[in-house]
């Protein structure tokens, strides 16, 4: 997998100025990206655009050498909201993404309790969704993702609603997933702990600018630890630079 974002612009219909104006990134294949920046600054136009989602006003998007120009089997979005339909339970969700994607219905329960399995949600199965916590959703949300089995995993602030502990505990099973796994993930997030602990490296967007500020490596051992010196020196660092000099 490779992904190329090359000199991409975007500006909406009748806005003043663009959204985003001459972003340049690579994303290397099985990399954890996180992105971060004030509420307001692209993240989510960014993603859409990578979706397919949103379409560019310059610029390209390359994925494995082939521009993006709309959505595709090889992306995969797990949003803020669950987005799971109530009509269905646990494991019918999880089969859902793969009935559109025409995976052979003799594979889709297999699969989709493996990747019930890697959340935790197995027990959960034949649950009706009223019934879960928001943080359960979000587990049945993100096996519905990864049973997908796509080139790229791209979240937009998927643990925000939750509170602390349970958006703790998501991140680092997350965590703990994607190493076993793998897969390249395009994560945005407000929080620069949660960067900061996920990120291989961290994208900071500034409104100001437009545009990529900075961009982070975080050079830690995982799992992190948010006491630890140097992560907390990542973590004041990376908001003094999203703080865009205000404050
Ligand atoms: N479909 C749209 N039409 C017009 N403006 C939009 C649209 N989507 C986003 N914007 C504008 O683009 C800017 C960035 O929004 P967004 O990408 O959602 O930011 P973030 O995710 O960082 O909070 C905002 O000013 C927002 O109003
Ligand atoms: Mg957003």
């Amino acid at each position: 997998m490779t992904l190329i974002i090359k000199n991409v612009t975007k500006q909406f219909e009748h806005a003043q100025e663009p959204t985003l104006a001459d972003i340049n990134l690579e994303i290397a294949d099985g990399e954890f990206l996180c992105v971060v920046g004030k509420s307001g600054c692209g993240k989510s136009t960014l993603l859409n655009l990578i979706a397919g989602l949103e379409t560019p006003t310059g610029g390209e998007i390359l994925l494995n050498g082939k521009a993006v120009t709309g959505p595709g089997a090889d992306r995969v979005v797990m949003f803020q909201e669950h987005a799971l339909f109530p009509w269905r339970n646990v494991i019918e969700n999880v089969k859902f993404g793969m009935e559109v994607a025409g995976v052979p219905k003799s594979q889709q329960e297999e699969r989709a309790l493996h990747y019930l399995r890697m959340v935790q949600m197995e027990a959960y199965r034949d649950y009706p969704i009223h019934q879960l916590s928001g943080g359960m959703r979000q587990r049945v949300a993100l096996a519905r993702a990864l049973t997908l089995d796509t080139e790229i995993l791209l979240m937009d602030e998927p643990f925000s609603a939750l509170d602390k502990q349970t958006a703790n505990r998501m991140r680092r099973e997350l965590q703990e997933i994607w190493m076993k796994m793998n897969r390249t993930v395009f994560f945005i997030t407000h929080s620069v702990e949660e960067a900061v602990y996920l990120a291989d490296r961290v994208v900071v967007l500034s409104e100001k600018e437009k545009s990529i500020r900075d961009v982070i490596r975080i050079d830690l051992p995982r799992p992190r630890h948010v006491y630890d010196d140097v992560f907390v020196e990542y973590r004041h660092r990376i908001l003094e630079e999203v703080q865009d000099g205000e404050e």
